[in-house]
């Protein structure tokens, strides 16, 4: 009997199966499960798994995690390597292509990337047409599927010097469409992309500039906005992650995927939880409420935003770079109040029991808002921030999907819970 087998007996029937263990000795594939039948024309034995808890979908190369060692790893890089002596352009080209650039690819990808800073005049107009006090993030993502009508080759999916084309279209406008979408909101005239200016200075410059005079982001700000750029970029199979991959799968242009994957992060329990953590902070409002805070917590009246993950178990290693940058950030614009309500909470919850034992850790939101919030950002700015640099993430994993040939259109499996086969009855003698 070869060794690297899972023998599964069906009690049902008496026989024995054998299913190949995969990967390391960690996979099985859930189609070998279909050879279980009890009658030769059954459908065959399925696996059941919602939400995804146990199931890989997908063989990567992009980032690792080691959700109890608190690992983060991009093309296996530390996360805290690349944080600390990289920039956000050089991460993106690193999760793209899997190699960090040389000098001279690295200059050639940062001006293509400048080069694709603008938007068609029509995309401003389409942008003018959402209500004044539309969402920056409803404006983000439905614009981000409004460029597929720009870029009608995009749907040329095959040819891999157009996907890459596309790809720097999309990383190069995220900024100028996250800043236009809050100009609009602000009843801001739009502040075109300045050319001399790196990705993070120059989204703040689009952001920020009031008059014609050049606006010159502080050095520090730009570099804080740059790493966390970086942390954000990707994280493996998240739920938006996986929205790109699952509409990509039918081969849909890029920005139509895209669009799709930003819808998913927009959800409260994906990239909106760093503003509920500023809406918590302020809830709490000072620093001799947050033993009350803890207790109503302990109790099951509400939980701590920016704490506990599915994957990480322990300090999640993004948030340690993100307390970091945050005292640097407050260096210049001063130290946001909150800030000491925020370290008490994680003092006493590193403490106590309730956390330690059900090993709930400060994750990457619980820092990021204050920071965001310092350098002026409104709190529905968030989760665009968090749609700029994962741009980068989604589309790496775009690229990966399409180039993997185990990939097919995805398609999960139902179980039918539902009525059985019944005749049609007319209404009249429905009564
Ligand atoms: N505060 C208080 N208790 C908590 C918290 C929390 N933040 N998180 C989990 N728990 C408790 C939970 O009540 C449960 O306790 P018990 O076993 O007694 O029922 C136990 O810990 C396990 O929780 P779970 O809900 O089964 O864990 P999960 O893996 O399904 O949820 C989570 C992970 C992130 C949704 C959850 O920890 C949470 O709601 N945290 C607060 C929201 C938050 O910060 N979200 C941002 C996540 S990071 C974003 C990213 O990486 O993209």
């Amino acid at each position: 009997m070869p060794k690297d087998t899972l023998t599964v007996t069906d009690n049902r029937t008496g026989k024995q199966y054998e299913v190949p263990i995969q990967e390391g000795g960690e996979t099985v594939r859930a189609a070998d499960f279909r050879q279980i039948k009890v009658r030769d024309d059954d459908f065959g034995m399925m696996t059941y798994d919602p939400a995804f808890m146990n199931t890989a979908s997908c063989r990567s190369a992009i980032s690792f995690i080691d959700g109890d060692k608190g690992i983060l790893r991009y093309r296996g890089y530390p996360i805290e390597q690349l944080a600390e002596k990289r920039t956000f352009t050089e991460v993106a080209y690193l999760l793209i292509f899997g190699e960090l650039p040389t000098h001279d690819e690295l200059e050639a990808w940062t001006q293509q990337i400048t080069l694709h800073t603008m938007v068609h005049e029509n995309l401003k107009k389409f942008m003018d047409g959402f209500n004044y006090d539309a969402h920056p993030m409803g404006m983000f993502l439905s614009t981000i599927g409004a460029l597929s009508t720009f870029y009608p080759e995009a749907k040329d999916i095959g040819d891999i010097n157009n996907r890459h084309l596309q790809m720097l279209r999309l990383i190069g406008k995220v900024p100028t469409i996250a800043a236009y979408a809050y100009r609009h909101s602000m009843g801001l005239p739009y502040v075109g992309p300045n050319n001399d200016l790196g990705y993070a200075a120059n989204f703040l410059q689009m952001m920020f500039r009031m008059t014609e005079a050049p606006y010159k982001p502080h050095p520090a700000l730009v570099r804080a906005l740059d790493v966390l750029f970086t942390l954000h970029a990707d994280h493996e199979q998240n739920c938006s992650t996986n929205a790109m991959r699952a509409i990509g799968s039918s081969q849909v242009d890029p920005y139509s995927a895209l669009a799709g994957a930003a819808a998913a992060l927009y959800g409260p329990l994906h990239g909106g939880a760093n503003e509920a953590v500023l809406v918590m902070l302020r809830e709490i409002g000072d620093i001799s409420h947050v033993p009350d805070f803890i207790k109503k917590v302990k109790g099951g009246d509400g939980r701590l935003m920016g704490f506990g993950h599915r994957v990480y178990k322990s300090y999640d290693p993004r948030a340690r770079i993100i307390k970091q940058t945050a005292d640097l950030v407050f260096e210049v614009t001063g130290r946001n109040p909150l800030t000491d309500i925020a370290l008490e909470l994680e003092r006493i919850a590193l403490e106590d029991e309730y956390f330690v034992s059900r090993k709930l850790y400060p994750n990457v939101d619980f820092y990021s808002g204050l920071i965001y919030q310092a350098m002026g950002f409104p709190l529905d700015m968030f989760p665009v921030l968090f749609a700029i640099p994962r741009t980068a993430g989604w589309l790496a994993q775009w690229d990966e999907m399409l180039r993997d040939d185990d990939q097919k259109i995805a398609r999960p499996r139902q179980i039918y819970i539902g009525a059985g086969r019944r005749d049609y009855v007319p209404q009249a003698a429905r009564g």
